[in-house]
This record gives C-alpha cells, structure tokens and sequence, in this order.
C-alpha cells in the first residue's frame, strides 16, 4: 500500500506499518453501544486513508428500514441474521475499517469471520461513559427498556469476557475523540509487528 505523509501529529511511521502490515485485512471496531466504535472509526479511517464502513448503516440500507424499524417488524434474532450476512460480505470486499453493532461479535459465526478477515480492536468503556453517550439517542432498541442501566450492565456482563478475545484492547475515555484515534494507531502498529500478527 502507499505510504502517507505529512500527518502533523506524528504518527506517520504508525500509519505506514498499519498500512503495509495489513495484507487485505480489514480493521475491525467491536465493543458496547456508546463506545465511539462509529465515531473513532471514521476518523481511524480517515487517518489510514482507509475505506470506512459502518455495519448498522449497511443493514439499514439493506433493509431498507431503520434498525428500530427492523427489531420492531421482524425481531431481533432477524436483525442478527442480517447482520452476520453483511458484516461477512463487508469483510471479503477489501480493506476498510469496519465499526460493528455491539452484538455483532457475540455472534460465533461473525467472530470467526472477523479473526480470519480481520483485525479485531475493542472500544472498553466503563459503564459511567456508556451511558453518558447513550443517552443522548434514542435509537437503540435494546435500550428501549423502563431500566436502561440495568440492561447496560447486564450486557457488561454478558459481552465482556467474549470482548476480551479482540485482537487488541483500547480504552475509550472522556477525551478529546483524536486522542482515542492516536491511541488506536499505536496499538495496531504495535500489534501488527509482531511476528505472529504480520501474516493473515
Ligand atoms: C446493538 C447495538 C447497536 C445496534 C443494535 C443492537 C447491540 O449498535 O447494532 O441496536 O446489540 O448492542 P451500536 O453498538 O453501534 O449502538
């Protein structure tokens, strides 16, 4: 792949090893709805001079009804089918940075799909921060709940011993977004150059 350059932040040697170690593979954001997976993803995508690809939107278009549309009409265990169908062809269509719906990777099939295709990067969140950004839409079905936090901490629960599996962890704190970005840079130059993670 091309080498960039000219970041003014320092990060160009980290892009350029990102971006000559990735052999087809995509970059893969998981973790709990509020993370920033959409957010960071974007901005990651821009400074990789990646394609960048959002798998809810994806469904949505697929579907051609929003996801609260789609929990609403056909259930939730259909929106999960959907979404295993596109992360799966999003992840044999090239390289991009991928931000994935919080269950997507509790889905056996997907995570293996992703190990294979990809490179998985968790967005933890604590629980304080989750909710904070959460609350701000009213888009998330799960959450549509007389107990929202309850539901959060369940899913806490739930998905963080299977979030552990990803390839590479980073903290999503109450920092500026680009720090977060700067941090997931590092981390999958890092990753990305030891030996056992340079080949497919
Ligand atoms: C879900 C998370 C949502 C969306 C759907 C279900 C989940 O995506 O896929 O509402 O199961 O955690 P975000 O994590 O992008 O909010």
């Amino acid at each position: 792949m091309q080498q960039v350059a000219n970041n003014t932040d320092g990060l160009d040697d980290a892009i350029n090893t990102i971006r000559s170690h990735l052999n087809g593979r995509s970059i893969v954001l998981i973790g709990l709805m509020g993370a920033g997976k959409t957010t960071v993803g974007r901005r990651l995508a821009s400074k990789l001079q990646l394609p960048f690809a959002d798998a809810d939107i994806e469904i949505e278009t697929a579907a051609g009804q929003t996801i609260p549309e789609i929990f609403e009409a056909h259930g939730e265990q259909y929106f999960r089918d959907g979404e295993r169908r596109v992360i799966g062809r999003l992840l044999h269509d090239g390289t991009r940075v991928l931000a994935t719906g919080g269950g997507a990777y509790m889905n056996e099939a997907t995570r293996k799909t992703i190990a294979e295709n990809g490179i998985s990067m968790w967005l933890k969140a604590d629980f304080s921060v989750l909710m904070k950004r959460v609350r701000k839409r009213s888009n998330r079905p799960l959450l549509k709940n007389a107990d929202p936090e309850a539901v959060m901490r369940n899913l806490i629960a739930e998905r963080y011993p299977v979030y552990q599996n990803a390839d590479i962890v980073v903290e999503s704190r109450e920092v500026p977004h680009d720090q977060i970005v700067g941090a997931c840079i590092e981390a999958l130059a890092q990753h990305l150059e030891t030996p056992a993670a340079t080949t497919p």
